[in-house]
């Protein structure tokens, strides 16, 4: 199954594509963990997605659209693939277009998660992330048992860079800007579904499940 996670920043992507790649044994391609990945191991890659990351700004297609490439080739994808964080501009869907019709391929389904603006900041500024497994939490809506210490693996919790209340206000002024076109741009080729991402983590999991099958 090939899939596109979408929506905007907040929304439950990540925590949903955790779910989503268990149930049905797909890679998960966050263009977003990729550039975090870059960041600390202090790549060049890493050095120039900061910049733009650090204020809420999309990272440029050039830069963005040849890494989502590279992966697509490798192995793991060849049966399927969960798309997380892109494509965010027509540009990049259109270059996604592109190199699946090389590929001989195509999208099954777009899932659009569906949030207004007030809960996404909220969302993200109460997040927290496992430094060792990258388990995402909320410390209101999805505590970690013990405080500041991920169930999964005991690591520590951290706080992302650009989940400050004003970062998060550019991401979603960007978001509107630039990614919530691909609502349209996935309509009109009708293979979109939205999902109320306002519900239970479990319900917006099961909306999920029902639209796939
Ligand atoms: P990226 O990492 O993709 O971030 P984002 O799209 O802003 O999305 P988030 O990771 O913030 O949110 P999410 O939807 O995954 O929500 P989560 O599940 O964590 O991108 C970061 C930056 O990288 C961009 O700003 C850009 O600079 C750059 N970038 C990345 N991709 C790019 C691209 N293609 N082009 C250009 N630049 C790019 O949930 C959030 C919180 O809410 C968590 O605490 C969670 O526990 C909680 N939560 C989740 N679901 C629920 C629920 N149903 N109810 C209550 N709480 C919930
Ligand atoms: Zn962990």
């Amino acid at each position: 199954m090939r899939l596109v996670l979408l929506g905007p920043p907040g929304a439950g992507k990540g925590t949903q594509a955790s779910a989503i790649i268990k149930k049905y044994n797909i890679p998960h391609i966050s263009t977003g963990d990729i550039f975090r990945a870059n960041i600390k191991k202090g790549t060049e890659l890493g050095k120039k997605a900061k910049a733009y990351m650090d204020k809420g700004q999309l990272v440029p297609d050039e830069l963005v659209v040849s890494i989502v490439k590279d992966r697509l080739l490798e192995d793991d994808c060849k049966d399927g693939f969960l798309l997380d964080g892109f494509p965010r501009t027509v540009k990049q869907a259109e270059a996604l277009d592109e190199e699946l019709t090389k590929m001989e391929l195509k999208l099954d389904h777009v899932i659009n998660i569906d949030v207004e603006s007030d809960e996404l900041i909220k969302r993200a500024v109460g997040r927290r992330i496992c430094k060792n497994c990258g388990a995402t939490y909320h410390i209101e809506f999805n505590p970690p048992k013990k405080e500041e210490e991920c169930d999964v693996c005991g690591g520590e919790l951290y706080q992302r860079d650009d989940d400050t209340e004003k970062t998060v206000a550019n991401r979603i002024e960007v978001y509107l800007k630039e990614t919530k076109p691909l609502v349209d741009y996935y309509t009109k080729k009708g293979i979109i579904f939205s999902v109320d991402g306002k519900q239970a983590i479990e319900d917006v999991f099961k909306d999920i499940v029902k639209s796939l099958e």
